[in-house]
């Protein structure tokens, strides 16, 4: 048996491979694989697993050029909008993702972009680098206070609990908007459903943490921005495209909200000029699961599902179960 692997991963996957007697190929890059490298590497038809990663397109005709023998797309990665489930599934081949074992790291990113553009902390911090300060003000870089503040989580799934448990420890109220309310969720956190308007007019900060599906894409643009407050600080650490990003610049510009903080972007890893230059914009390099033992999590659920769909079993983290 034999795993195509799309780009460098956590050696432990290539160690946990190998202890199960799996060989693989790996594109010996950091960086994604161009398409057409991708094509080239499964021409050989020899490959019975793909581990891939968020930036490559998995569609039909990558499938076809892959062969009949693959029986396992394993994303390392929890989201999968860049796969087409069912064209895997029409093949019979398994898609498996990443889940649980990144939402507290990510949770950790989001509050981090939270308390960063609440506390003004990037502009403190080039005001230093650039010999700027002079002492302390009284009124110099005032931020928000968190503490009694509305949070409101968009998409209330395993990143989003984790994210309403951290607003909870800050003293913060949490609201949430999902797809359907989640009354458990509600008892247990003690956080309110809203829709997604009453949710966007009320909250202070808002979180998002939806996957990205044809339903999500430019969630939030604006007319949701006018919604806002103009206090309003966004934090985005799902995918790019659940924000429209020309219009959130253009939100910021007009001051319809306060501040932003981004881990993900609309044309990652191209970002949108602008951005850049606003000073109440905190930006990240996608990193909401960048810690050695998340991403040795990942790579050890992906190579999981991986041993048990070449014996022929189903794991929990398979998406498309109908294969089996
Ligand atoms: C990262 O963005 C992931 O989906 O795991």
């Amino acid at each position: 048996m034999k795993v195509f692997i799309s780009r460098q991963i956590p050696n432990l996957g290539l160690k946990l491979l190998e202890n199960a007697g799996i060989e693989y190929d790996l594109y010996p890059s950091d960086y994604a694989i161009p398409r057409t490298d991708f094509i080239a590497s499964l021409k050989s038809n020899n490959y019975h697993a793909i581990i891939s990663t968020l930036s490559d397109k998995i569609d039909a005709e990558l499938l076809d050029i892959a062969g009949k023998q693959v029986k396992i797309v394993a994303n390392f990665a929890v989201g999968y909008a860049n796969i087409d489930i069912d064209e895997c599934s029409k093949r019979g081949i398994a898609v498996s993702n990443t889940p649980d074992v990144l939402s507290a790291a990510t949770a950790d990113m989001a509050f981090t972009l939270l308390l960063a553009t609440a506390r003004r902390l990037i502009e403190g911090h080039e005001l230093i680098q650039n010999d700027a300060w002079q002492g302390w003000t009284p009124t110099q870089l005032l931020g928000q206070d968190l503490k009694q503040k509305t949070l409101g989580i968009i998409g209330m799934g395993r990143i989003g609990e984790e994210m309403a448990k951290r607003a909870l420890g800050f003293n913060m109220k949490v609201v949430y908007h999902n797809r359907k309310p989640k009354p458990q969720t509600e008892a247990e956190l003690k956080v309110k459903y809203l829709n997604l308007n009453e949710l966007l007019s009320e909250s202070d900060f808002v979180s998002l943490h939806c996957p990205l599906s044809p339903a999500t894409k430019h969630l939030i643009g604006k007319k949701e921005f006018e919604l806002m407050k103009n206090t309003a600080i966004i934090i985005n650490t799902a995918r790019g495209a659940v924000i429209n990003e020309q219009e959130l610049v253009a939100a910021l510009k007009q001051g319809q909200i306060w501040a932003a903080g981004l881990d993900v972007f609309e044309f990652e890893p191209k970002i949108t000029e602008e951005l850049k230059h606003i000073p109440n914009v905190v930006l990240a390099p996608h990193l909401g699961s960048a810690t050695q033992g998340t991403r040795d999590a990942m790579i050890e659920l992906a190579v999981e599902s991986i041993i048990a769909v070449l014996s022929n079993k189903t794991t929990a983290n398979i998406l498309n179960k109908e294969v089996f």
